[in-house]
C-alpha cells in the first residue's frame, strides 16, 4: 500500500473520545495509512509506571493516575519530540533513526481531557479528532473489557459520558461520528483531512 503524505511536515494527530470509541484501533489503521508512528498514552503511562492502569488506580487512586497522565502527556508532547533524532513508537520506546521533525499519532486516554492543563497542551501541539459514538456503540466495543477500566467498574457509564461529551467537543478541531464505521473507514476520513 502507498502511504499518503501529510499536509504539514511535522504534525501530531491526537485522537480523543470516551473509552471504547476506538482510539487505539483507529490509531493503528491511521499509522499504516500515513506511515507515521502511533503513541498510545495509556501504554506509555504503563511503561513509565511499570504497572498496569488498574494497578495504578488501585494503589494511587484516580488522582494519582491523573498526575502521572499529565506528566506523561507533557513528556510525549514536549520533551520526547524535542530530543534530537528521536521518534516514539506505540510501546513508548524511542528510536534513534528519524528526524526531530517527526509526525506521529497520539491516542489519548478517555479521561485525558478532564484536566484543563492537559487540554491546553494538546491544543497547543496537536490537531485533535474527537471520535464520537453513542452509548450503544461504546458498550458494544467495550464488551467484556469494561472490567479493565477502573472507572467503569462501579457503573455510571452514561453519567460519565454525559459529563465528558462537552469536554471532548471543546478540545477537538474535528468531530467524527463513528457509529457504524470501521476503524479503517474512520482512519480514511482523518487521512483525508490531514493529507
Ligand atoms: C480512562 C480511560 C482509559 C484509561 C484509564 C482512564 C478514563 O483509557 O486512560 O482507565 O478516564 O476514561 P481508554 O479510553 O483508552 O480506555
Amino acid at each position: 500500500m502507498t502511504t499518503r503524505t501529510l499536509r504539514y511536515s511535522s504534525m501530531i494527530i491526537a485522537l480523543t473520545g470516551f473509552m471504547g470509541c476506538g482510539k487505539s484501533s483507529v490509531g493503528r489503521e491511521l499509522s499504516t495509512l500515513l506511515g507515521i508512528p502511533v503513541v498510545d498514552l495509556d501504554k506509555y503511562i504503563e511503561q513509565k509506571a511499570g504497572k498496569r492502569i488498574p494497578d495504578i488506580f488501585a494503589e494511587s487512586g484516580e488522582s494519582g493516575f491523573r498526575k502521572l497522565e499529565t506528566f506523561c502527556l507533557s513528556e510525549v508532547l514536549f520533551a520526547q519530540t524535542n530530543l534530537p533524532s528521536s521518534s516514539c513508537s506505540e510501546d513508548g520506546t524511542v528510536s534513534e533513526d528519524t528526524s526531530p521533525e517527526q509526525s506521529f499519532i497520539l491516542s489519548l486516554g478517555g479521561g485525558t481531557i478532564v484536566r484543563p492543563e492537559n487540554v491546553e497542551m494538546i491544543r497547543e501541539r496537536c490537531r485533535v479528532f474527537f471520535l464520537r459514538a453513542t452509548v450503544e456503540t461504546l458498550r458494544l466495543h467495550l464488551g467484556g473489557e469494561q472490567s479493565q477500566r477502573p472507572l467503569l467498574r462501579s457503573g455510571g457509564f452514561e453519567a460519565l459520558l454525559q459529563e465528558r461529551a462537552p469536554l471532548y467537543a471543546a478540545a477537538a478541531d474535528y468531530i467524527i461520528d463513528t457509529d457504524n464505521l470501521s476503524p479503517m473507514q474512520i482512519a480514511g476520513i482523518i487521512a483525508n483531512l490531514v493529507t
